[in-house]
């Protein structure tokens, strides 16, 4: 097998592979398309939705609760959290054809260093290094800052414009006093939702990396004035703080080196460094990289950014920041509500926030092209996790005649009664259906052959070593299926 986990092309190949096997598509095709908006097919929703699965476990599992709150939201609510006022890309404006390009991407386009992005700010300085208008090779007129922000036509009221939300947590923020009367006055809460943000991108591409209505798992953690969270793995990670030396070193001894400052913050990088290995993704692929000053957004004091190499280039996948008391202290303010809590002297103080804000859209991307890889002749395996996976198993009859496909069929229809998660499939040879299914990432298939009719056993092929065991296919129907039974299959012999 060899692999192709560097090239310059992984992300073509999974898009190319994902449409045509209806993981995801681009929207409104039928209409041309509108850039920015991805539909999801029947297997992405499968895989996004066992990625989503495994996120939520692990929040829970850390004593996370979870709240489900609107889309659309009143301008209070962006007046008080400082989106309108500063959330925008900074645009180029062609001098020619007027095109506006985002000059972050400019900059990227033109292999110059992100680092040296505020020295690009001004039409002049991007005309000075010679770069143009994408579109007509012509020089820039200005720069200028475009806005996130989707407002909707609609008024609420006389109070202003209703807004789609560009991040799930102002939600969760509003709700401070709920949740901390939900959870008895105690701190910390790991408070989270999961939901739909939406952003005005001036030129949105890259398929799932770059959208304008996104998935987010965003994670609200009060925290309390005592001792919060401290990192305990040993695992080393790769980080790469704002002096530009990546170490390779565990969250606790980073916090021990002063690499991060704080140990909560070095807590949550290591819950996210978890959730990204269990979804799929390989650890040499991610790194953890500290903002700098000029790139932090307007409510954090430090950020680190769990990034992924896809394509040869990092890209973000999940933000760690520190939002400090910023957002409370603003909708207190704007709202006149008391968003505070109390010591243990009885001492009312605005809480600190740490915020891990998930992209599951670049994180199914990543996860899939992470395990993707080719075989001899060009066959396609994507080696998920199992529980990732958008099928545990397929059910095959070897031939679709002696009575071997009405006995797959039988066994199909009891064994989706443990395990709904399963597939039937009778068109085409076994060894084409085997390529199939290993390119979905299908762990175990299953076939009815003619062994079957005689002794009631079934062949189990493994996806990853391609070896087949036969056993008792009664075993399939225990409790929790072929994942819960597969415990027990050796296909080393
Ligand atoms: N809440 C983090 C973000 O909007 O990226």
């Amino acid at each position: 097998m060899f692999s192709l986990k560097s090239t310059k092309d992984e992300l073509d190949r999974i898009v190319e592979l994902a449409k045509r096997r209806g993981f995801f598509w681009p929207s409104f095709s039928v209409y041309g398309g509108v850039s920015g908006f991805y539909d999801y097919g029947p297997l992405g929703v499968l895989l996004r939705d066992n990625i989503i699965k495994i996120w939520k476990e692990k929040i829970l599992s850390i004593g996370g609760i979870f709240i489900d709150t609107p889309n659309i939201s009143p301008e209070e609510v962006f007046q008080a959290s400082g989106h309108l006022e500063r959330f925008y890309d900074l645009a180029a404006v062609c001098a020619s054809c007027g095109s506006k390009f985002k000059v972050e991407t400019l900059l990227q386009d033109n292999g110059i260093d992100e680092s040296r992005y505020g020295e690009f700010t001004t039409a002049e300085s991007l005309n000075e290094n010679n770069i143009r208008c994408p579109r007509c090779g012509s020089k820039f007129r200005e720069t200028t800052n475009l806005s996130l922000m989707f407002e909707l036509l609609s008024r609420y009221g006389d109070r202003g414009n209703l807004y789609l939300r560009p991040e799930t947590a102002q939600g969760v923020f509003v709700n401070f006093r709920n949740l901390l009367n939900f959870n008895r006055d105690k701190l910390p809460i790991i408070a989270a939702q999961l939901g739909k943000g939406f952003r005005n991108e001036i030129a949105p591409r890259q398929a799932l990396l770059r959208l304008r209505e996104f998935y987010m798992g965003e994670v609200e953690v009060y925290l309390s004035n005592d001792q919060n969270f401290q990192p305990e793995s040993k695992m080393k990670l790769k980080l790469l703080p704002r002096d530009g030396v990546t170490r390779f070193l565990s969250p606790a001894s980073a916090v021990q080196q002063k690499i991060i400052r704080d140990p909560n913050m070095a807590y949550f990088i290591e819950i996210v460094y978890q959730i990204l290995l269990d979804v799929g993704i390989s650890p040499e692929r991610i790194r953890f990289r500290q903002h700098r000053e000029d790139e932090l957004s307007h409510y954090s004091s430090d950020c680190w950014d769990a990034e992924v190499t896809i394509s040869g280039e990092w890209v973000e996948v999940v933000g760690v920041a520190d939002r400090g008391t910023y957002d409370l202290t603003r909708h207190q303010k704007y709202s006149g509500f008391d968003l505070t809590s109390k010591d243990r002297q009885g001492k009312k103080f605005i809480p600190r926030v740490i915020e891990p804000s998930f992209g599951f859209d670049r994180i199914l991307l990543a996860s899939m092209i992470s395990s993707y890889s080719e075989r001899k002749k060009g066959y396609k395996v994507l080696s998920l996790p199992k529980r990732v996976s958008p099928y545990s198993a397929a059910i095959l009859p070897l031939l679709r005649k002696d009575g071997l496909r009405e006995w797959a069929l039988n066994l199909y229809s009891k064994y989706k009664r443990v395990d709904p998660y399963a597939t039937f499939d009778e068109s085409g040879s076994i060894g084409r259906r085997y390529a199939r299914q290993d390119e979905i990432g299908t762990p175990y298939c299953v076939t009815v052959d003619y062994d079957t009719l005689n002794n009631g056993t079934v062949t189990v092929r493994d996806r990853d070593s391609t070896k087949q065991i036969r056993i008792k296919s009664e075993i399939l129907l225990r409790d929790g299926g072929i994942l819960t039974a597969s415990k027990e299959f050796d296909f080393t012999g």
